[in-house]
């Protein structure tokens, strides 16, 4: 199954000509989801107006190398052979799908199941592109890994790869989610990672990518920069696609054996895009409702939110063209969230582009609405959730009361024991969010 879909969509084919694609937002072409892994990104890593490698010019050979290693090993069995092993062996793949009936019940009829990303080795999906990366290094004879991370779950799953693949690894990560994120950061230290603090700018996930790339520009030779979601320049939006596939082939096949039918709608929290766009990617051809959940943080004011698609434009940053978050000076804007894996001010290309086309939409839940679903998932469930994914069973709450029938599945992109400390001095025990 994995052969089928790395090999698949990383064969770059050019657009079929049933495309009539302008720039701008809210422009619908015609789409034939059937042949769109095979179609995008095209050539030149793009996703119709978005994508592509924007890079200083000693950067271009370095990641032309990246990208043809990719081509070669996504086409070989030894290479999809040995991460299929990985994935069952080191992983515990494939995750479970669970159908949360007590949640479900309390709300009303339509039933909310989740993708248990959360149940992954290290807690998160992020180990999904992790282990395709340090493996990608390896092929290429790459001695370090050089990343940045939000959360601390991408920093954790790729320093778990380096010590898998006995590579060094070197995580940037800014001060306030140092301090926010401390029991991720003690595993990256044990795991023998070098974690690097960001003190300059709003010290979080955005200032991090400047510091990691500012690194990999002077060490690009004996490293690889691991970009920590669907984003960056080409070929990572694709990478990272192709390794988070699993979610979504996985979950199809789960939820029909399951109940006998698709859902009706999937939902996931979009910070770059990988964990939704690895579940939403093998549902686009289908009749499925596809929901991207953005950070609303405060509220609506800019610096309150990382709601890139919601209230972006069109822009460039780190490299690739999307819709993003900017001041009046078309600078990468102030942005906060609750979830420090999502305060990100833009989002993966792929994403602008299935937004433009009307195939997915997004919606936004607020700080607030994540904890009441953080704390009802936990004591109706069992599940504590992260905080990040804790957006995405937001918006499903919200989502199942006003379907009133029907079915919803939710990624749960990743488990929140990294976020108690912080949840529990904030929020005391929660009460507040419990009806
Ligand atoms: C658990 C979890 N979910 C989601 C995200 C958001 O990232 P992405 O949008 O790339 O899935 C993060 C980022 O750190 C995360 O740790």
């Amino acid at each position: 199954m994995l052969f089928a879909y790395v090999a698949f969509s990383a064969i770059w084919v050019y657009p079929e000509g049933i495309l009539s694609l302008r720039s701008g937002k809210h422009h619908a072409p015609t789409m034939n989801y059937n042949t769109y892994l095979k179609n995008y990104p095209d050539k030149d890593g793009r996703f119709g107006v978005y994508g592509g490698a924007m890079l200083p010019p000693e950067l271009i050979p370095a990641f032309e190398e990246i990208s043809m290693a990719y081509q070669t090993i996504c086409h070989s069995s030894q290479f999809i052979n040995e991460l299929r092993r990985i994935r069952r062996e080191f992983q515990g793949r494939p995750t479970p799908i669970y159908h949360c009936e007590r949640l479900s019940n309390k709300i009303g009829a339509c039933q909310i199941y989740v993708k248990r990303e959360d149940l992954n080795h290290t807690g998160a999906h992020k180990l999904n592109h992790c282990m395709g990366e340090g493996l990608l290094a390896k092929f290429m004879g790459k001695k370090r890994l050089i990343a940045e991370t939000g959360a601390g779950q991408h920093g954790v799953a790729l320093a778990t790869a380096a010590a898998f693949f006995g590579l060094e690894c070197e995580i940037h990560m800014g001060e306030i989610d140092i301090a926010k994120q401390q029991p991720n950061v003690q595993r990256m230290k044990v795991l023998a990672a070098k974690v690097v603090p960001v003190s300059h700018g709003l010290k979080t996930l955005k200032e991090a990518v400047d510091s990691a790339f500012e690194s990999y520009a002077k060490n690009y030779k004996d490293s690889i920069y691991c970009i920590g979601s669907a984003l960056g320049p080409h070929p990572f939006p694709l990478m990272v696609r192709d390794f988070q596939m699993c979610i979504g082939v996985e979950a199809r096949e789960q939820f029909l054996e399951m109940t006998g039918m698709l859902p009706d709608a999937i939902c996931a929290c979009v910070g770059g895009g990988s964990n939704s766009i690895g579940l939403f990617a093998p549902f686009l051809a289908d009749d499925v409702t596809i929901y991207g959940v953005e950070p609303l943080g405060r509220g609506t004011a800019m610096g309150d939110h990382a709601a890139s698609m919601t209230y972006g434009e069109k822009g460039i940053m780190h490299g690739f063209e999307s819709i993003m978050l900017m001041d009046e000076s078309r600078d990468p804007a102030p942005v906060y969230s609750i979830a420090s894996g999502l305060d990100y001010p833009s989002v993966g290309p792929e994403h602008a582009f299935l937004h433009d086309l009307g195939r997915i939409k997004y919606e936004t839940a607020s700080d607030d609405e994540a904890m009441e679903a953080f704390f009802k998932l936990s004591r109706y469930e069992g599940i504590i959730p992260a905080l990040e994914s804790s957006h995405a069973v937001a918006f499903a709450m919200k989502k199942a009361k006003e379907m009133g029938t029907g079915s919803i599945l939710v990624n749960l992109s990743g488990r929140g024991d990294k976020d108690l400390d912080y949840v529990i001095e904030k929020y005391g025990d929660g009460s507040q969010f419990m009806d």
